[in-house]
């Protein structure tokens, strides 16, 4: 039914909606005839220079004052001066925000300074107050960050309630902090606020003497991510607030309309009601009382304005910028934009001429409609057989019922689609260099991993088949298990086995309080790779290549089970020169050298990479890691160096090494270097790899027992905190 809508605005202005693809010029933020900048700041309505430009009746702190006096002036909003005070100190706005409903300022840092050798002292109460605007600090966006060497910070607000918090921070000297380390107590400290916080004072005390190089400590309440240590902020008078915080630093606050809130689905809007645009629609403020507007989907502008929403023209921003081409497509038609959307429209007796004007009036508009419906369905039918032909479908169908394969489950689109909730957002596990990775539930309760391959070259077509078929006969109990696909769509998707523990990657290096990984479950998970690596090298009929050996390609199950996971999907693409330089950066720290002069992927590349998981596994630094000056490191390149050094133990974890299974360590280290050894030939086999992992398992835990038989008997069961779930490069990991 919504299709034949379409298609029936389409043939009612068919040339109307086709001839109005100008682009129009970038609607005004701003009440019409009111300065829409000031300075470089964009003051968007309800806020506005001067009382006339702003929404003054829902609150008088809308109206922002421009003070020109600067060059380039600055935006200053005043606080309503209220029983106590008739003057309020201006807040400097550094941008305002309509789409999130943030506007972020500068507010003022508390200090306290002691000249050396004399009593003076220069101190200052970091006051700040949003009462009575529109403005309410972002408890998750700011954090309140104190800086010094014995300093304790307070930040205190008496509304709605008396609250206070705080956090202390000590050094005995400048060497124990270190540049760009974590506030978490040496050198600087922060903690967060509560909500509801509209204003509050940053005050700072010197619980003990303070050392003399430190002679000035500082508290300030600011947006998360902007302040990172420098060993230079407590050195020196006021140097902080003389280099980095000379207008005070930037705070995040949330803005809304503050009288009322969203009228009830169906009931009528006040009459005083700020989202007046057509095509705009209202959201509960999410934090403290009050609504924002925002544009319809499909629509971009100013909400609170008398036609402010403008139809966005997909079709003209896929033209002139490639990077919407994948988020408006329209592969096979002519993009035509509607109001709030764009339709594919079919070359269906399109007329030779070129003028495009499509389907012509001969018959009776609704003999059109429900012709261009059958035409289109029937169409879109033919496409999904001929994605299904060209994906290997039909060869797929062949080979399964000659070699009587039915381990493979075939999904129609429509079942995948209902599997991951139509791709939601919500359901994303993950991206990487191969494709986007969703949570799906099939049909029969079953949770799976659904692999969205990104475009699949068509030479490769064949050989993905055979990956399939071969792949999902695979049955190893470290390998996830590829269990269906689906080939109706343009590019092909693949099912895998839900694992629930997230990657070999996030549990050696993101979890925040690190879980304790002892030396035996270290060696178990890296036995079970390495048995998995070996197996797929050599116990099928054919060698299939990981391409991709990686931590975040380790899946771990709940009883942290290593599982190898994305096999074979180095087949699924060729290496031209750019899929090369996307592979490099995506394994940046794991490749070969000798592929990398010859593009070339072997079985021994994948020893290699593994050699570098065990790095991982034994050292807990990342492939690329950050050493304690800054700078980026490989981990192998830094490994060879000290084994040579004979530093062994200085780049082991210290969690595993003891004196007691120091032999185990060297053992595996001494096999490390072996896998990465800059010649192919040189490394071991991954069988060879797998076997001498097996032995030194045993090995270690003969010697625990020797000197330890009660240890010996405790069976590792996996740390008793649950890893957060997340998937690797396959079924999730890291950024999209
Ligand atoms: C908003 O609230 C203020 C004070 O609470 C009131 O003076 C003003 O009239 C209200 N404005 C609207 C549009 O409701
Ligand atoms: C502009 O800022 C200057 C310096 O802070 C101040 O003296 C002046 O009163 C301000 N002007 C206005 C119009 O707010
Ligand atoms: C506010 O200003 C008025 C007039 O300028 C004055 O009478 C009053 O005392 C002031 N109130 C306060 C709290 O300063
Ligand atoms: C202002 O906010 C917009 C949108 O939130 C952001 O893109 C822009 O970088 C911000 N500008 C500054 C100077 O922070
Ligand atoms: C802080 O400075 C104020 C004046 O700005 C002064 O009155 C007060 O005594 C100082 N506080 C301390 C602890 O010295
Ligand atoms: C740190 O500095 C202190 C005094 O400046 C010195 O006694 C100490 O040995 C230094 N520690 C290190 C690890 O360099
Ligand atoms: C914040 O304020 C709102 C409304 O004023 C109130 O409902 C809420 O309980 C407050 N939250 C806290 C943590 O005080
Ligand atoms: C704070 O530090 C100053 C300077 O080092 C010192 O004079 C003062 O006694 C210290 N205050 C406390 C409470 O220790
Ligand atoms: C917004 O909040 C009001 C009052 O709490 C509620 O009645 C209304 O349904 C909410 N609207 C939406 C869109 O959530
Ligand atoms: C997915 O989208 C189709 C139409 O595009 C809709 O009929 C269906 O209900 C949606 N399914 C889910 C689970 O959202």
């Amino acid at each position: 039914m919504q299709e034949a809508l379409v298609l029936l605005m389409l043939i009612i202005f068919p040339v109307k909606v086709a001839s109005s693809s100008a682009t129009p010029s970038e609607p005004t933020l701003s009440l019409p005839g009111c300065p829409d900048k000031c300075g470089d700041v964009t003051i968007p309505y309800p806020f506005g220079i001067g009382d006339g430009c702003a929404a003054i009746s829902f609150n008088p702190s809308f109206a922002v004052t421009c003070n020109s006096t600067f060059q380039p002036p600055r935006p200053m909003i005043y606080a309503p001066a209220s029983a106590d005070s008739n003057t309020s100190t201006p807040m400097e706005v550094i941008n305002i925000s309509l789409e999130r409903g943030e506007v972020s300022i500068y507010a003022p840092v508390g200090y306290k300074c002691f000249k050396a050798n004399t009593n003076t002292l220069d101190n200052y109460t970091g006051e700040f107050s949003l009462e009575g605007t529109p403005l309410i600090l972002s408890t998750t966006r700011n954090r309140f960050v104190v800086i010094g060497c014995s300093a304790l910070g307070l930040i205190g607000s008496s509304n709605p309630d008396f609250s206070v918090a705080g956090c202390f921070s000590y050094c005995e000297g400048l060497n124990q902090t270190s540049d760009g380390a974590p506030c978490s107590g040496k050198g600087c400290c922060e903690t967060t606020i509560s909500p509801n916080f509209t204003a509050f004072q940053a005050v700072v005390a010197n619980v003990t003497l303070l050392p003399s190089f430190n002679p000035c400590i500082y508290a300030m309440l600011v947006q998360v991510g902007w302040y990172s240590f420098r060993r230079q902020d407590l050195v020196g008078h006021l140097g902080f607030i003389s280099e980095r915080a000379t207008r005070g630093v930037p705070v995040l606050s949330d803005w809304a309309i503050r009288n009322g809130s969203c009228p009830k689905e169906g009931a009528m809007a006040p009459q005083d009601y700020a989202c007046i645009s057509t095509n705009s629609y209202c959201m509960n403020a999410s934090n403290g009382p009050g609504y924002l507007c925002s544009c319809s989907k499909g629509y971009k502008g100013n909400p609170y304005l008398r036609e402010g929403c403008q139809d966005i023209n997909e079709c003209e921003m896929r033209k002139q910028d490639p990077k919407y081409s994948a988020l408006y497509p329209c592969k096979k038609g002519v993009c035509i934009n509607t109001p709030g959307g764009y339709i594919c429209r079919c070359r269906i007796g399109t007329r030779s001429d070129g003028t495009n004007s499509g389907c012509q009036p001969v018959l009776s508009q609704s003999e059109q409609v429900i012709i261009v419906m059958k035409l289109q369905r029937r169409k879109h039918r033919k496409e999904k057989d001929e994605y299904f032909k060209q994906n290997g479908g039909l060869r797929l169908y062949d080979e399964m019922r000659s070699r009587q394969v039915d381990t493979i489950l075939i999904l129609t689109e429509t079942e995948i689609q209902q599997a991951t909730e139509n791709y939601s957002d919500d359901r994303v596990l993950g991206c990487g260099g191969h494709g986007t990775v969703y949570r799906g539930i099939l049909d029969d309760g079953k949770e799976v991993a659904i692999k969205k391959s990104k475009v699949i070259d068509d030479g490769c077509r064949e050989e993905f088949v055979n990956e399939i078929i071969i792949l999902s006969q695979i049955n190893h109990r470290n390998i996830v298990k590829l269990l269906g696909c689906c080939l109706e769509v343009d590019v092909p998707m693949l099912v895998y086995e839900f694992i629930s523990s997230g990657t070999l990657f996030e549990f050696l290096h993101e979890n925040d309080q690190r879980l304790s990984a002892p030396l035996d479950l270290r060696l178990k998970i890296a036995t079970q790779s390495a048995e998995a690596l070996a197996y797929i090298h050599s116990s099928t009929s054919r060698t299939i290549l990981h391409g991709d050996v990686k931590s975040l390609n380790i899946l771990l199950d709940n009883e942290y089970n290593a599982k190898v996971s994305d096999f074979g999907a180095s087949a699924l693409k060729p290496m031209d020169k750019n899929d090369f330089i996307m592979l490099i950066q995506g394994t940046l720290g794991y490749l070969d050298p000798e592929t990398f002069v010859s593009h070339h992927l072997t079985d021994k590349s994948d020893v290699y990479s593994f050699g570098v998981v065990l790095l991982e596994l034994i050292t807990r630094k990342r492939a690329i890691y950050i050493d304690n000056h800054n700078e980026k490191k490989s981990l192998s390149h830094t490994f060879i160096l000290m084994f040579h050094q004979n530093e062994l133990r200085d780049i082991l974890d210290s969690e595993i090494v003891d004196n007691e299974v120091m032999v185990v360590l060297e053992k595996l280290a001494d096999l490390i270097m072996h896998c990465l050894s800059p010649r192919g030939d040189e490394r071991p086999t991954m069988k060879e790899v797998a076997e001498h992992l097996q032995m030194l398992r045993r090995l270690q835990m003969q010697l625990v027992t020797k000197t330890n038989p009660i240890r010996a008997h405790y069976s590792y069961g996996g740390p008793a905190t649950t890893v957060t779930s997340g998937h690797g490069d396959s079924q999730s990991g890291v950024g999209c």
